[in-house]
């Protein structure tokens, strides 16, 4: 797999990718399938996310010698969700990394004014020492980004990676002029936000298209 950087924007570029990313734009994905495929992705996701994991020397004995191998360092990082589309990420990156603690922020656009409310947090203890995996799959206009992060900040983590499906450059712009050094990990960068700030072409409202909320 390789990656496209550029400021500290990191984009997938695989043809697994760009498969998987065709099924979750297409508006007939039926939710289960959508479900699916976000899971899969997410699994590769998970690669360029966590690509500055800490490690640390182990000696290991295997059947036939001892050797000096690299394990997970202490304490171990946290995955945090943006609820509730974030869970379709994380759950995946947990599965890949369930050493890792997982946290929670609760936030949800305002339909009127884009703008992100907070309603729920839970993360672990020793939040300002861990390497945090902040994952939600739209990057829109980048309230909810930037909201997450000084959340985190005010805690005193240091260490976080952003990882999303679906990055607008609206969104990009908003989380690199507050927290340039925040790497932004991307299946996709896509074009604009459209006047109700979702994002083009996009894939529509991905909590909904996840847990089969949509409404007409
Ligand atoms: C969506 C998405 C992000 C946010 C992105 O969540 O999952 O959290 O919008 O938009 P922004 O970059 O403009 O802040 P939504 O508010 O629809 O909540 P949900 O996950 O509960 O559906
Ligand atoms: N949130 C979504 O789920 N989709 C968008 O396009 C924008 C915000």
């Amino acid at each position: 797999m390789s990656v496209h950087t550029q400021n500290n924007v990191h984009v997938l570029v695989h043809p697994l990718v760009s498969h998987k990313l065709a099924i979750l734009r297409a508006k007939e994905t039926p939710p289960h399938h959508f479900r699916q495929t976000l899971h899969e992705l997410s699994w590769l996701l998970a690669f360029p996310a966590l690509q500055k994991l800490q490690v640390t020397p182990v000696e290991v004995q295997t059947p036939l010698e001892s050797m000096m191998a690299e394990t997970m360092c202490d304490p171990k990082p946290c995955l945090v969700s943006i609820l509730r589309a974030g869970n379709g990420l994380i759950d995946g990156f947990s599965q890949i990394c369930p050493e890792a603690s997982v946290g929670h922020l609760g936030l949800y656009r305002d339909h009127e004014t884009a703008k992100p409310i907070s309603y729920y947090s839970s993360l672990p203890d020793k939040m300002e020492t861990r390497q945090v995996i902040l994952g939600d799959p739209m990057l829109a206009t980048g309230g909810s980004a930037v909201m997450a992060i000084e959340t985190l900040q005010s805690m005193g983590v240091k260490d976080i990676v952003f990882a999303c499906l679906v990055a607008a450059p609206e969104g990009v712009a908003a989380v690199h002029g507050q927290f340039p050094d925040v790497p932004i990990v991307t299946a996709a960068l896509d074009r604009e936000l459209n006047g109700m700030s979702y994002i083009l072409p996009g894939l529509g409202d991905a909590g909904d298209r996840i847990y089969g909320t949509v409404r007409s």
